[in-house]
């Protein structure tokens, strides 16, 4: 064995003189949540023997070594430290001809100085590099405003309409208590999801928040049906083509946050918004017809024929 480390030495000697190792400079690599795995680079430009049985590697993160290589050895010994289990070289092929860097899974990467120690032979090299990790946000400040907005435009509105509805329409008092649980249930996803949503980062809580603003949104829909047939006993066609809609509206926004959820970076918050836009958007336009009706409701009675009158009114506007 150290016969063996003597003859490569020997050969370093005679082959190139005792010339340090050239290894490439790099300051400071950025990491960011996509990253599944992080290559932390060290490249040796004036290798000689290209010979992996010449050749020792260490790695070591602020000081503390916790990858090493050793050639001289045969078969060659690889260590890792426990924390680093991981850490591999990118390619063992290309070792001898000076790629030593080396690939770590995200988890193991913790930000710092990296530095990488060659030796080929007698000739030794080191260089330094700082892992760094990225600063990023998941959307822009602006669609994480207009998503927030639009989903809390949404609750208001929904909010109005109960209100409407349970002062206009007679309404019983079990309809009235679960669509206030309802809309309870979805205020406060709302509002979860806004406190973990808003800070920056693509971590699993930004994740979650979204989830929460935009899955039980799907309960709007059922609401918006509820509130509809409390109103007309039968609901016209164009209370109809408002669920259709609505539903649309819904299913746009989850697409969106399907996208978004899945893709590295995500870039679709815009389906996500123009979704719960929709959503809102047919809000605005229940609530609007819901007090129109609810005030000629007021002028008749008794309320429950004197609902279907406007209601035909609005129908044969609709069809024409
Ligand atoms: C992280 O991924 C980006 C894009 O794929 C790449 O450019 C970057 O070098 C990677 N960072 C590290 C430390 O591997
Ligand atoms: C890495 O080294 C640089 C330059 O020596 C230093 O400014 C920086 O604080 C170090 N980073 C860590 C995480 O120790």
């Amino acid at each position: 064995m150290d016969a063996l480390r003597v003859w490569w030495v020997l050969l370093g000697i005679l082959g190139a003189g005792s010339a340090q190792l050239q290894l490439q400079k790099f300051g400071s690599i950025l990491m960011d949540t996509c990253n599944s795995t992080v290559i932390i680079p060290c490249i040796v430009t004036n290798l000689q023997l290209n010979d992996t049985r010449a050749m020792y590697v260490k790695w070591r993160l602020g000081g503390n070594e916790f990858f090493s290589f050793d050639g001289f050895e045969q078969p060659v010994k690889i260590q890792r430290n426990s924390t680093f289990q991981s850490a591999e070289f990118v390619s063992l092929s290309k070792l001898p001809f000076g790629t030593a860097s080396l690939s770590l899974s995200r988890k193991e990467a913790i930000p710092g100085n990296y530095s990488c120690e060659v030796t080929e032979s007698n000739r030794e090299g080191i260089s330094t590099v700082e892992l760094k990790q990225a600063i990023e946000s998941w959307f822009e400040p602006v669609e994480n405003t207009l998503i927030i907005i639009t989903m809390v435009l949404a609750a208001i509105f929904y909010w109005t309409q109960i209100g409407v509805v349970a002062t206009k329409f007679d309404i019983s008092l079990l309809k009235k208590i679960s669509l206030i649980i309802a809309g309870l249930i979805v205020t406060i996803a709302v509002v979860i999801g806004c406190v973990l949503f808003v800070p920056d980062g693509f971590e699993s809580s930004n994740q979650v928040g979204l989830g929460l603003i935009v899955l039980p949104a799907v309960i709007l829909v059922p609401l918006l049906y509820i509130l509809l047939t409390s109103v007309f006993e039968k609901p016209p066609c164009f209370a109809v083509m408002l669920l259709v809609l609505k539903a649309l509206g819904y299913v746009i926004a989850v697409t969106g946050f399907a996208m978004s959820v899945s893709a590295c970076p995500p870039q679709h918050a815009a389906v996500v918004i123009a979704g719960l836009a929709v959503i809102d958007l047919v809000a605005v336009i229940a609530l609007v017809y819901v007090i129109i009706i609810g005030s000629n409701f007021k002028d008749h009675q008794p309320p429950r024929k004197a609902v279907e009158e406007p209601l035909n009114d609005a129908k044969g506007v609709m069809l024409e």
